[in-house]
C-alpha cells in the first residue's frame, strides 16, 4: 500500500476519476512524481515540450538549484573545485564517484595519458573537408568515425570496455580538436605530448609549430583547465539528453557522443559563446548598447542578448562568477585592453539595471565571458564551441555511463499530441 503522504492524486474532471501516483525523493533537490503508468492508469499522456518540468532519470553527477546558483560534481561545489581541484581529477569524480587517492589519481593520470594519441588512418579524414569547414561540423565527423578504429571497447554490456571507451574519449578528443584547429589554419599537426598536463598538452598541440619551441604560459595553462572545469557536466541539457537517448538505444558510446556534439553547435547551447563574440561585433560600441537592449527585448526582433538567461539558473551562472575572474586574470597577463570586454562589462551593467531581465532573471551566463577568454588566448570564434565539446566529453560518457549502467534501462521513446489530420481514405490522381 503507497503511503499516503509520499504520492499526489490526479482527478480527470471530466470523468471524475481519480488516480494516484507515488512521489519519489531523491537526495537535495525537488522531489518527482512517477507517472510511469499514467498512460496506462488514465489513457493520456502528459505534455511537456522543452521538458521544463519533467525529470527524464535519475542522475548522482551534478546537481544545480538555479535560484540559489549552486553548482556541483557529486557534491563537491563547482567554486571549490574550480579553485582547489584541476580538470583530470574532476573527470575521475564525475566517472567514479569519488575524488581519487594519489594512486588511483597517479593511474587514471597515466591512463589518459597514453591514450591521446590518435590512429594514423584518422588524420586523413580531414583532408575530405574544405579548409573552411566549421570546427563543429568536422569535429562530429571524426569523432563519429572513432566507432570506426575501436571495436574493442564498443561493447557497451562489457564494463571494461566502457571504461577504455570513456578513458580513450576523454583522451583523444583534445588531440582530435587540435588537429581541427591546425588543419583549418594550414598547420602541420602536432603529436600529443606525454610530459604536459591535460590543458598544457591541449594548448601545445593546438598552438606549437615545427619550426620553434613553444612556451607553456602557465597563466592560460590555468585558465585552459579552468574553463575545462566549468564546462566538465551540467545535468540533463540538451546535449547531455541527446546522448543519453542516443545510448538507450544501445548505439557505441563514440556515435553517442558525436550526437552530443551536434546537438551542442546550436547557438541556444553550446555555440552560444560563438555568438556572445558576433553580437559584441554586432553591437559594436557602448553608445550602441541601449539600441540593441531595446532590441532584445522586442518580441517582433529575433535578436536576443547572447550569454544571458539560462532555462535552469534563475538567480546566477556560478560558472560566470568564475570565468568572470579567470578573464581579468587573462586579459591582465596578456597586457590586452580588449574593447570587447569594457563592451561586455557595459552591456552587462546595463542588463543588469534593466526591468525586463530583472524580472525575467536573465543573468549572464557561462557563455557570456567564455567567448573572451578564448579570444584572448588566441583562438577563432569558431573554436569555440569544440572547446565547449573537448570539456564537456567527459560529462555525456559519465551520463552514458551511468545510464548504462541502471538495472532497469530502457530505450527512451516519448510519445506525442497528435494534431494532424484524422483518418482519410486515399484519393487518386484524378479525383485531386
Ligand atoms: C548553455 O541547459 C544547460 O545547462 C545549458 C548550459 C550547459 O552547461 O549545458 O548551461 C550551456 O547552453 C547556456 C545558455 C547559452 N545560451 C545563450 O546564452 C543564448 C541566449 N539565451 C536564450 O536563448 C535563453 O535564455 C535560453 C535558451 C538559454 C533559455 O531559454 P528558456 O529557459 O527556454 O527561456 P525562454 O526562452 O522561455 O525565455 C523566457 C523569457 C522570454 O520572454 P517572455 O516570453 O517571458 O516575454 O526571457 C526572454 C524570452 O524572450 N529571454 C531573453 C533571453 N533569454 C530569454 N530575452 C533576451 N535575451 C535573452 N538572452
Amino acid at each position: 500500500m503507497t503511503d499516503k503522504k509520499n504520492t499526489v492524486t490526479v482527478t480527470d474532471n471530466a470523468s471524475g476519476k481519480s488516480y494516484e501516483f507515488p512521489v519519489l525523493g531523491g537526495s537535495i533537490g525537488p522531489k518527482v512524481v512517477d507517472i510511469r503508468s499514467f498512460y496506462a492508469d488514465t489513457g493520456m499522456f502528459t505534455y511537456d515540450p522543452g521538458f521544463t518540468s519533467t525529470a527524464s532519470c535519475e542522475s548522482g553527477l551534478t546537481y544545480i538549484d538555479g535560484f540559489e546558483g549552486v553548482l556541483a560534481h557529486r557534491g563537491y561545489q563547482i567554486g571549490e573545485l574550480a579553485e582547489k581541484s584541476n580538470y583530470l581529477e574532476v573527470c575521475y569524480l564525475l566517472l567514479y564517484g569519488e575524488l581519487p587517492n594519489k594512486a588511483a589519481m597517479d593511474a587514471f593520470s597515466d591512463s589518459i595519458t597514453h591514450h591521446t594519441m590518435v590512429h594514423e588512418q584518422l588524420q586523413y579524414f580531414y583532408r575530405g573537408f574544405r579548409r573552411d569547414a566549421h570546427p563543429m561540423s568536422i569535429m562530429v565527423g571524426v569523432v563519429g568515425a572513432l566507432s570506426a578504429f575501436y571495436h574493442d571497447s564498443t561493447d557497451i554490456h562489457d564494463p571494461k570496455q566502457r571504461e577504455i571507451a570513456a578513458h580513450r574519449l576523454i583522451a583523444k578528443v583534445p588531440t582530435l580538436a587540435a588537429l581541427t584547429y591546425k588543419y583549418s589554419i594550414g598547420q602541420p599537426f602536432v603529436y600529443p605530448r606525454n610530459d604536459l598536463t591535460y590543458a598544457e598538452n591541449f594548448l601545445y598541440m593546438t598552438f606549437a609549430v615545427p619550426s620553434e619551441p613553444y612556451e607553456i604560459n602557465p597563466v592560460i595553462a590555468d585558465a585552459m583547465d579552468k574553463i575545462f572545469i566549468l564546462h566538465a557536466d551540467h545535468e540533463q541539457n540538451a546535449s547531455t539528453s541527446t546522448v543519453r537517448l542516443a545510448g538507450s538505444s544501445q548505439a557505441n558510446p563514440f556515435a553517442c557522443i558525436a550526437s552530443g556534439i551536434a546537438s551542442l553547435w546550436g547557438p541556444a547551447h553550446g555555440g552560444a559563446n560563438e555568438a556572445v563574440l558576433k553580437m559584441l561585433d554586432q553591437i559594436g560600441s557602448v553608445e550602441n548598447v541601449p539600441k540593441f537592449i531595446e532590441k532584445a527585448k522586442d518580441k517582433d526582433d529575433p535578436f536576443r542578448l547572447m550569454g544571458f538567461g539560462h532555462r535552469v539558473y534563475k538567480n546566477y551562472d556560478p560558472r560566470a562568477e568564475v570565468m568572470r575572474k579567470s578573464c581579468h586574470d587573462v586579459l591582465k597577463e596578456l597586457d590586452i585592453k580588449d574593447p570587447k570586454l569594457a563592451l561586455a562589462m557595459e552591456l552587462e551593467r546595463i542588463a543588469l539595471e534593466d526591468e525586463y531581465f530583472i524580472e525575467r532573471k536573465l543573468f549572464p551566463n557561462v557563455d557570456f565571458y567564455s567567448g573572451i577568454i578564448l579570444k584572448a588566448i588566441g583562438f577563432p570564434t569558431s573554436m569555440f564551441t569544440v572547446l565547449f565539446a573537448l570539456a564537456r566529453t567527459v560529462g555525456w560518457i559519465s551520463q552514458w555511463k551511468e545510464m548504462i549502467e541502471e538495472p532497469k534501462q530502457k530505450i527512451g521513446r516519448p510519445r506525442q499530441l497528435y494534431t494532424g489530420p484524422e483518418l482519410r481514405d486515399y484519393v487518386s490522381m484524378d479525383k485531386r
